[in-house]
């Protein structure tokens, strides 16, 4: 099996982190694997947040809480250290594809250096809120973007999840007779 199909298929969402810090150099090589993303008609129209700072990525956690309707207190993000959120311009018709793609990159590359990850929702609705807002504009970021999805990363905590049977019934052939 290739590098690449053995990660895949290896690959688990992580809901268990280590406080430890993931490095600034792996993070760099996950985004990197984020921006060669293929994107619709090539145009490239989503950007990744970095957030490690932590009373930032504990507003986020916050944030995401109330959004999900669950007990204050609880942190959607399993206490990962760093955030990965990946965001596409509102305008762009493939931006929930293209931002989707980025987010599978992200987390097979964690996995290939790894680290664990997890796909955390609700990046839309807080993107959506003044707070989300104000900073995207701290950052600079003038255009109208939409949240897609925040890549949880840190270190797993405990036994490395198993994959589930897949379910049967899911692939079709229509092939020369
Ligand atoms: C669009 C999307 C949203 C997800 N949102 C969450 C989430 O908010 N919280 C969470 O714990 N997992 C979330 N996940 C992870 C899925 O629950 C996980 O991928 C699924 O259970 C299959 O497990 P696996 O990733 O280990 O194969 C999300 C995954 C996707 C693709």
């Amino acid at each position: 099996m290739s590098g690449v199909l053995e990660q895949i298929k290896t690959r688990r969402s992580v809901r268990n982190f280590k406080k430890d810090t993931v490095p600034q150099e792996s993070l760099d090589k996950i985004i990197e694997a984020g921006l060669y993303a293929a994107s619709g008609m090539g145009t490239q129209n989503t950007i990744i947040i970095q957030v490690t700072d932590k009373s930032v990525r504990d507003k986020i956690s916050q944030m995401n809480c109330e959004i999900g309707g669950w007990k204050e207190g609880f942190d959607p993000f399993y206490g990962a250290p760093a955030i990965l959120i990946v965001l596409a311009k509102k305008d762009w018709a493939t931006r929930v594809y293209d931002g989707s793609l980025v987010m599978g990159n992200l987390m097979l590359a964690a996995h290939e250096l790894g680290i664990g990850s997890c796909w955390i929702h609700r990046a839309k609705e807080e993107f959506e809120t003044a707070w989300g807002k104000e900073l995207l504009r701290s950052l600079g970021i003038e255009e109208e973007y939409e949240g897609i999805g925040h890549c949880a990363l840190g270190f797993t905590d405990g036994d490395y999840p198993e994959a589930k049977t897949r379910k049967e019934n899911r692939v079709f052939y229509v092939k020369d007779a």
